[in-house]
C-alpha cells in the first residue's frame, strides 16, 4: 500500500498543503507509507501542444519532473490531489499537472493507465475556497469528479474546505479530525478494481 499527495498550490505552508498533509497523516498513523508532492517543489512545465505523444511510443518530449510524478501515480494506491479554488475553478498549478496527463492518455485515447498499474487508483479529490458556501462551485467540482472517473480513478472521496477567507486552515480543530480520518478510512477500503 502506497498514499501519495499533491498539492496544486503555489503555498508551500498554506490552505491546500495544510490539508493534503492531514489526509496523508491519517494514513500514516495506519502504518501506511507516504509520499508527498508539493507543486513549487517541482519543474514541471505547461503542455506545448506539440501532439508528439500522440505519434508515437516516446510519450512526452518534455524532460522535467512530471515523469517523476507520473512515476510516482503509477505506483500509488491512494492519490490525494488537492487544489484551492482559484477564480471559481481548480488552480493553474492543478491544471498543469492535468493536461500533462494528456500524454498517457494516448495515442488513442486509451485509458489513463497502462493494464499492469490499473490495479487500483482511488482518489481523493480536496478542494478548499475562500467562500462560505459549498453549493456556490458544486457543479465545477462534480464536473472535475467526473473527469478524474474519465481518467480511470476510482474517486473515493471529494472533501471541500469552505469559507477560509476568515483564517488559516490550520486553526480548525473540526478539520483536523475529518481530515486525518478520511486518510485512514481510504487505506483500508477496498477497491471497485
Ligand atoms: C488568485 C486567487 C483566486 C481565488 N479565487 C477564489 C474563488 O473564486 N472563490 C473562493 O471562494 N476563493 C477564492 N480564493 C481563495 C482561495 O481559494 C483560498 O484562500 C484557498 O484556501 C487558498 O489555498 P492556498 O493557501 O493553498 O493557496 C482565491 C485565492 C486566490 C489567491
Amino acid at each position: 500500500m502506497n498514499v501519495i499527495g499533491i498539492s496544486a498550490s503555489s503555498r508551500k505552508e498554506g490552505n491546500t498543503a495544510w490539508i493534503v498533509n492531514k489526509i496523508l497523516e491519517g494514513a500514516k498513523e495506519q502504518g501506511i507509507e507516504t509520499q508527498y508532492f508539493d507543486f513549487n517543489n517541482l519543474d514541471i512545465k505547461p503542455c506545448q501542444g506539440c501532439w508528439a505523444c500522440h505519434k508515437g511510443d516516446q510519450g512526452c518530449v518534455i524532460k522535467d519532473d512530471m515523469q517523476k510524478l507520473n512515476d510516482a501515480i503509477d505506483r500509488a494506491n491512494v492519490i490525494v490531489f488537492g487544489s484551492p479554488i482559484y477564480m471559481m475553478q481548480m488552480s493553474a498549478q492543478g491544471k498543469i499537472i492535468i493536461d500533462r496527463m494528456f500524454a498517457r492518455f494516448s495515442p488513442r485515447y486509451s485509458p489513463y493507465f497502462k493494464e499492469e498499474n490499473a490495479a487500483e487508483k482511488r482518489l481523493i479529490l480536496t478542494f478548499n475556497q475562500g467562500n462560505p458556501d459549498p453549493e456556490l462551485f458544486k457543479s465545477y467540482i462534480d464536473y472535475t469528479k467526473h473527469m478524474f472517473e474519465l481518467l480511470e480513478f476510482d474517486v473515493k472521496e471529494v472533501p471541500v474546505v469552505t469559507g477560509l477567507r476568515n483564517g488559516p486552515v490550520n486553526e480548525r480543530e473540526d478539520l483536523n479530525i475529518m481530515l486525518k480520518d478520511i486518510g485512514s478510512t481510504i487505506v483500508s477500503q477496498g477497491s471497485k478494481k
